[in-house]
């Protein structure tokens, strides 16, 4: 006899987004909520490649860096956890194939100027160095809008949304998913 546990859709949830639009400290509440690990790929590239991110674009460039973030989104996709990526990881088509193939992927999204506050000054952060915050958000915007939104199957309009405001409206949304999927 089928258990109909096997028709209960797994949820892994991909998170996409901007930088500063809170992908890690929502995964994490997530990954509580789903009780399945939490995976920030940025980590897992600095742990894969020994060094931080802003050396890996120092010594390698931004494509080196993409070239390692492509491996390492191929590497954990699909695995049973909650993943937060990059804000370009959806620069490269392959890791966009990727990330259409799955889901169910979710875009945080936020105003600008709210992101450029959040993380303006951050060393962290080689993409806005020694640039304009907000207009680099700008450029990165108009260029990555399109993307996410080929990749997102949800679109969270966080607004005026805290965290928890967020989470609340995250799983609400992972509920509809699971239904409209029991059967797949
Ligand atoms: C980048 C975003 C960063 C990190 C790297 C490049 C980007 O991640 O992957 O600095 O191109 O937007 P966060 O979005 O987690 O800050």
């Amino acid at each position: 006899m089928s258990n109909p546990a096997d028709s209960q859709p797994q949820i892994y949830p991909v998170l996409i987004g901007l930088m500063g639009s809170g992908k890690t400290s929502i995964g994490k509440l997530l990954s509580k909520e789903l009780g399945i690990p939490f995976v920030d790929l940025d980590h897992y590239i600095v742990e894969k490649a020994g060094k931080t991110i802003p050396a890996i674009f120092e010594e390698q460039g931004e494509e080196g860096f993409r070239e390692i973030e492509s491996e390492a989104l191929a590497e954990v996709i699909g695995k049973p956890v909650v993943l937060s990526t990059g804000g370009g990881a959806v620069m490269r088509a392959e890791n966009r194939g990727l990330l259409e193939a799955h889901a169910p992927v979710i875009w945080l999204k936020s105003c600008l100027e709210f992101l450029a506050g959040r993380i303006d000054g951050d060393k962290n952060r080689p993409m806005i160095a020694g640039r304009d915050t907000l207009k680099t958000l700008q450029e990165l915007a108009e260029i990555r809008y399109p993307f996410y939104t080929q990749c997102a199957d949800y679109i969270l309009h966080r607004g005026e949304m805290n965290k928890a405001a967020s989470l609340h409206a995250i799983l609400q949304y992972l509920r509809r998913w699971k239904n409209e999927h029991a059967f797949d």
